[in-house]
């Protein structure tokens, strides 16, 4: 918004120009800073106007706050999602009564916490994940919450999961799933969540921006490449209604027509 206002005084006054095109610039600069760290993780340090939006709309439940920071401890952070992104994803589950979820890529599993928190007592999260080390840190906070029972953790890799549920005749049963996992799968996740998906359900797909990476998808860079193939394809994709928003790393909402 502000960058727009300032492009215009550009044009208002060529004599600040150069040194507007240059605020502009670095403001651009750090606008994709911004991108590429992009999980806010409840902070949004640098970024006034994210602490606001956080500030005035977060409202996380004392365990999942809990598992956040013991999440901040971990080496690996970077990947949990972002808490703005989780409170929304959790708000559309409950918007359209959902009953069963599936998560691939569960991390710590503050999502997961996050979805089982609104599932109803006969609801199920089928959470996806090959580690255990990072589940296990999760684990405890699921129990704490009282969810533990609605999550049902499968540790293997995800398609081998998604693929059991399909043979096991649960096709078009999902109200929800996230994709947040190994990037060079995305459109196989894709693929079998929609036949997993009912019709109305909603496939949450995390990481679609990429740090701004697929402005300009590097051709060895497989993750961007995968990324950008299933945005367009997406994009096509008549069997969806679809929304891509800024929101975390990008987040892209496919609901089944
Ligand atoms: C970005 S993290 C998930 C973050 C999580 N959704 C959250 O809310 O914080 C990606 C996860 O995918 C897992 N993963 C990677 N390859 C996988 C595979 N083939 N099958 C299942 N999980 C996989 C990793 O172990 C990691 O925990
Ligand atoms: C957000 O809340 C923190 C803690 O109360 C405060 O220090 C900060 O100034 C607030 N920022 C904004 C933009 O509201
Ligand atoms: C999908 O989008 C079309 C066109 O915008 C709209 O008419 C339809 O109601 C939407 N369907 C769902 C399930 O949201």
């Amino acid at each position: 918004m502000s960058f727009r206002n300032i492009s215009k005084e550009a044009m208002a006054g060529t004599v600040t120009l150069g040194v507007v095109l240059l605020v502009g610039y670095l403001f651009g600069k750090k606008k994709s800073s911004r991108m590429s760290i992009s999980k806010s993780h409840c902070g949004g340090k640098d970024d006034p106007l994210m602490q606001y939006v956080l500030n005035n709309s977060l409202r996380e439940h004392p365990v999942l706050k809990k598992l956040r920071l013991r999440t901040m401890d971990h080496c690996w952070n970077i990947m949990m999602v972002a808490c703005e992104q989780s409170q929304l994803m959790a708000n559309l589950a409950k918007l359209i009564k959902t009953k069963k979820a599936l998560e691939i890529g569960v991390y710590t599993g503050y999502n997961t916490l996050s979805i089982a928190l609104t599932l109803p007592d006969d609801g199920v999260l089928v959470a996806c994940d090959i580690s255990e080390e990072y589940t296990n840190i999760g684990k405890p906070f699921w129990a704490e919450a009282g969810v533990e029972d609605k999550i049902d953790l499968r540790i293997q890799p995800a398609l081998k999961t998604l693929d059991d549920l399909l043979s096991d005749g649960q096709a078009e049963t999902f109200d929800f799933v996230f994709i947040d996992a190994d990037k060079v799968n995305y459109d196989n996740y894709y693929e079998k969540s929609l036949q997993l998906l009912r019709k109305g359900g909603i496939i949450a797909v995390d990481n679609v921006l990429w740090g701004g990476k697929v402005l300009n998808p590097a051709p060895g860079d497989e993750d961007t490449v995968a990324i950008d193939k299933l945005n367009k394809k997406l994009h096509r994709d008549a069997r969806v209604n679809l929304s891509m928003l800024t929101v975390g790393d990008g987040l892209t909402l496919a609901i089944k027509l």
